[in-house]
């Protein structure tokens, strides 16, 4: 009988950007945890990830860096690519959507399913820009909030008060693409009937996977609560797979039908051959992703696979990680807070393993979790260095004084049943043999911050076996001191086999260390079945010992902070990539000269600038206005240095209602332009016009 097939995706990385530590800590990481241990359980398992290409935010990137989205996608694809592979995430394929066996498995999919009446077609008014000659999608339009009066909401969301919108509720509404209004036309779109799928399928199916995790299963039944509705499958849009229907130019497939549908197409690329073997019959599919994509996986995906009814399994476990927080903030890509991966790589090389120690310690299993560096550093210090490099190189650096580089050979030798060494032992031993069954269980149960918990535990018996014992100073019983040092060793081997799960480039220099290369077979023994003493034969010859992990310097940990506070813009509000396309946004309502003529706005002399205590986007200036001085709380604080505002020549709003902000009266109001990039520009006059100068 051949062996059960196991399919292990991790959600598939759009295609408009690098990946930051939130998307390692959300999928990639505990993905990678589980294929490397099931690989090493002797299991039939592939690996598929792949990047996302398709949908609108890739077109608007596109747009903005005036490329075209192929462009970007290669770009982005070859980037991601190489920092995953950098990294060690171990994928057996990473695909990308626009390959063309990618469209034509989708494409495929969705004829069977409209060939099957799977689909109900409708026809709805939607937004079209006669001069672009296109569809618009929701975020393409640009409009005036129904709430909170924003003349730049979005289609489908303000984000100034947070609506959610349709692009129907805008008042006045504006194609990003021209500017000009939008007219409404009708267009034909298939939608899946998740309200009939509801009742049919996904109900039972939902409620019968009593071993998904609380947060997972907790959002789907929120939505089944809230009851579904039919969603659209396929966009009025020019960059996607093609809806393969004749006559019908100018749609594509719906980026959440497709998308995992490249899970499919991947492992067709991966197997050739026999990619079905792992998509139907017994096989095991599960899905790493983040909460954010929970009802795509959970509900969407597998109410599609149902209607196939081509034998596919619908996903068994969808082990969804919540958000990891970077210092004390929201991770937000629009707002530059983020550690990026592959700067992470170029500015700490060889601290892979470092990264995926502390972030596997901090997963956001069930809760939402945070990075810091200065934690990065404590755990790396404390714990790596401290615990688990301790313990092995104590050992290795024992045993080559003690031992002769080598697994002591005495046979039948054992210190007297009893005595302090042998009572020692015996609790280690147990201990030591619980902890690697607890770790196994852990990884089985998906909960990898215990997991690596065991690992460490297991270094922590080896140090207190250590100080317990205090082989260095057995004198004159060589032989109890050689076979403390064997236990050592042997704890030092099963570091070796646990480190291959979580810390690759670890374990790659303990087994050299260690001179230490099990078999598969041997390993899966272990992993299946259990340790058991010994790992290391009698006699083994050791390798070299030398550091498994170095001291982090405070100095580190204050440059990536700096970075990372230098490297935020000051956008008031929380803005998406997409915003980029409302660039440059569109007037505002037309005002009268009298309107205009109450602004009294003159040049101004900044004579001091100066930080502002606990408000990192405020300066505090103070202006020779030719009447005076006055002060002003400017927020620029994250785009210069007081020195490069002292002395300017700027222009000011003088007659603002003052404002009381952290205490300090601010008058008036410096007037800056801001670009596409969100990077502030003071406006100056030309010339010398003098303080007081009036603007007209
Ligand atoms: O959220 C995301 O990054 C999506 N690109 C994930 C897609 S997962 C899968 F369905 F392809
Ligand atoms: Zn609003």
């Amino acid at each position: 009988m051949s062996q059960r097939k196991i399919t292990v995706t991790a959600a598939l990385p759009y295609a408009n950007g690098p990946v930051h530590l939130g998307h390692l800590a959300g999928a990639y990481l505990p993905a990678d945890f589980y294929v490397r241990w099931r690989r090493l359980r002797g299991d039939d398992v592939i690996f598929i990830c792949g990047s996302d290409e398709h949908g609108v935010p890739i077109t608007i990137r596109a747009r903005k860096e005036g490329i075209s989205p192929q462009e970007l996608v290669d770009r982005n694809h070859a980037l991601i690519r190489d920092t995953f592979d950098r990294f060690g995430i171990s994928f057996d394929h990473y695909g990308r959507t626009s390959d063309p066996l990618h469209h034509e498995t989708a494409s495929e999919m969705f004829s069977d399913l409209l060939q099957k009446g799977a689909f109900t077609e409708e026809v709805t008014e939607q937004f079209y820009d006669e001069e672009a000659g296109q569809f618009l999608a929701d975020r393409y339009i640009i409009g005036t909030c129904p709430v909170c009066a924003n003349p730049n909401a979005y289609g489908d969301q303000c984000e100034k008060c947070g609506s959610t919108l349709s692009p129907q509720e805008l008042k006045e509404p504006r194609s990003a693409l021209s500017g000009n209004p939008p007219v409404l036309r009708p267009t034909k779109n298939w939608y899946l009937p998740l309200d009939r799928l509801q009742n049919e399928f996904l109900n039972q199916y939902i409620n019968s996977r009593d071993n998904w995790k609380t947060n997972v299963l907790g959002q789907c039944r929120s939505w089944l609560n809230e009851g579904l509705r039919p969603r659209a499958m396929t966009r009025d849009l020019d960059w996607g797979v093609k809806v393969p229907v004749a006559g019908e130019d100018g749609k594509v497939l719906y980026v959440w039908f497709e998308a995992p549908i490249g899970y499919i197409s991947i492992t067709r690329r991966l197997k050739p051959a026999n990619w079905q073997e792992y998509w139907t019959g017994d096989a095991e599919l599960i899905h790493f992703i983040g909460k954010d994509n929970i009802v795509f996986h959970c509900i969407i995906f597998p109410a599609m696979l149902h209607l196939y009814d081509h034998g596919f399994v619908v996903p068994k476990q969808v082990p969804a990680n919540e958000f990891l927080n970077l210092e004390g903030d929201k991770i937000s890509t629009s707002r530059n807070w983020a550690v990026w991966l592959h700067e992470y790589m170029d500015e700490l090389p060889g601290k892979e393993d470092e990264l995926r120690y502390v972030l596997g310690s901090i997963l956001p299993e069930t809760k939402d979790s945070e990075f810091t560096w200065k934690d990065w550093q404590t755990r790396i210090n404390s714990e790596l260095v401290g615990i688990l490099g301790n313990f092995v190189n104590r050992v290795l650096v024992l045993s080559g004084k003690f031992t002769d580089k080598r697994v002591p050979d005495m046979p039948g030798f054992a210190p007297e049943s009893g005595s302090p060494v042998a009572e020692i032992w015996k609790e280690t031993d147990q201990a030591v043999l619980a902890a690697w069954r607890e770790m196994n269980a852990h990884i089985e149960a998906f909960r990898f911050r215990d997991a690596l918990a065991a690992m460490m535990q297991i270094a922590r018996l080896g140090n207190r076996f250590l100080a317990a014992t205090e082989p260095w100073k057995m004198k004159d019983d060589y032989r109890t001191r050689a076979w403390v040092l064997d236990r050592g060793l042997q704890i030092c081997a099963c570091l070796q086999l646990a480190a291959e799960v979580f810390l690759p480039a670890t374990a790659a220099r303990l087994s050299d260390q260690l001179n230490y290369k099990p078999d598969a077979a041997t390993r899966k023994q272990y992993w299946k079945n259990g340790l058991e003493w010994p790992l290391l034969p009698a006699g083994h010859e050791l390798g070299e010992a030398g550091l498994l992990f170095r001291q982090v310097e405070d100095e580190v940990v204050e440059q990536q902070v700096k970075k990372l506070q230098s490297m935020i813009s000051t956008h008031s509000a929380e803005m998406p990539e997409e915003t980029a396309a409302a660039f440059p946004p569109a007037l505002k309502d037309t005002i009268q000269y009298d309107d205009f003529a109450k602004l009294d706005i003159r040049v101004v002399k900044v004579l001091t600038a100066e930080a502002v205590p606990k408000a990192d986007k405020l300066l505090k200036l103070t202006l020779d206005t030719g009447m005076g001085e006055r002060t002003v709380l400017s927020g620029i604080a994250q785009h210069f240095k007081p020195e490069e505002v002292a002395g300017k020549t700027v222009l000011w709003l003088g007659n603002l209602a003052p404002r009381k902000m952290r205490g300090i009266e601010s008058e008036g109001m410096i007037l800056m332009a801001e670009d596409a990039q969100g990077r502030l520009h003071f406006v100056q006059p030309a010339g010398d016009a003098e303080p007081g100068s009036t603007v007209s």
